[in-house]
């Protein structure tokens, strides 16, 4: 870090990880702009992000009750939320040259807010896909059908782009959150293959990849297996 930035940093009482990340990229000019212009706003906006993925979420955790007390079963293994972290924000900026700017991250940025659903069987991504689609605050922006059409290196989820109203004392703001549907067996590979890979810009061994395809032949067919499984049961139970 420029010595005059971390003194600047230290005058300024402290350092978020967004001022972290913007010394990096910023002389000290740029810097002090960006703090006196969209520190402030930048906060607003990550705070309203912040409430949409609450809002979704809990549509999930509503949903897998009322299903529970249906059917008898959680549809839902888990759900889980995450702020994009500051650094990979400008990192995604900086990479696509998008202007730094609050109001063209927000533009740019679909991902921001992120809730990701990890399911019992594939079947249950689509069902609950579709009944989240139905509700009539949500608009969707975006579909990308990585179960239906895994990427070349095997990952799968089904993921979502979609906008919905938060409510504040005197407006409404609509935000954008991304939703990723997987199975268990899914996000074992994603986590794993995350892991693995480390940085995504890493190249691997062909022989690498390769493994890394394979076991997510392994665990979609696992899934297939499983699923098979459940609609014999469930026919064995009328259902
Ligand atoms: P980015 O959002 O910049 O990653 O690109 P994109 O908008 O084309 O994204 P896409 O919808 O394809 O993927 C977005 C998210 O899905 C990522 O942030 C990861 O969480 C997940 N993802 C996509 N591809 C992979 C993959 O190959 N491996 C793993 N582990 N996760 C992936
Ligand atoms: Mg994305």
């Amino acid at each position: 870090m420029p010595e005059e930035n971390r003194q600047y940093l230290v005058r300024l009482g402290g350092m978020s990880r967004m001022e972290q990340a913007l010394i990096t990229q910023l002389s000290q000019g740029e810097l002090q702009e960006w703090v006196m212009k969209y520190a402030a706003l930048y906060q607003e906006m990550m705070a309203y992000y912040r409430c949409a993925m609450m809002a979704v979420e809990t549509k999930f955790n509503v949903l897998n009750e009322e299903l529970s007390l249906r059917y008898d079963r959680n549809p839902i293994e888990s759900v889980k939320t995450r702020l994009k972290a500051p650094e990979s924000i400008i990192d995604k900026m900086t990479r696509r040259g998008f202007p730094l700017t609050v109001e063209s991250i927000e533009k740019n940025i679909h991902d921001i807010a992120g809730v990701r659903v990890i399911c019992a069987f594939p079947s249950d991504i689509y069902k609950l896909a579709e009944m989240f689609l139905r509700q009539d605050d949500i608009h969707l922006l975006e579909r990308k059908d990585y179960f239906e059409h895994p990427k070349p290196n095997g990952y799968r989820s089904l993921h979502l782009v979609v906008e919905t109203p938060i409510f504040l004392h005197d407006s409404k703001r609509m935000m954008k959150v991304e939703v990723q549907f997987r199975t268990i067996s899914m996000d074992w590979w994603a986590s794993l293959e995350h892991k693995i890979r480390y940085k995504k810009d890493l190249v691997l061994s062909e022989a690498i990849d390769q493994e890394l395809l394979n076991c997510a032949e392994v665990s979609a067919e696992l899934d297939r297996r499983m699923e098979r499984l459940h609609q014999s049961v469930a026919k064995l139970n009328g259902g």
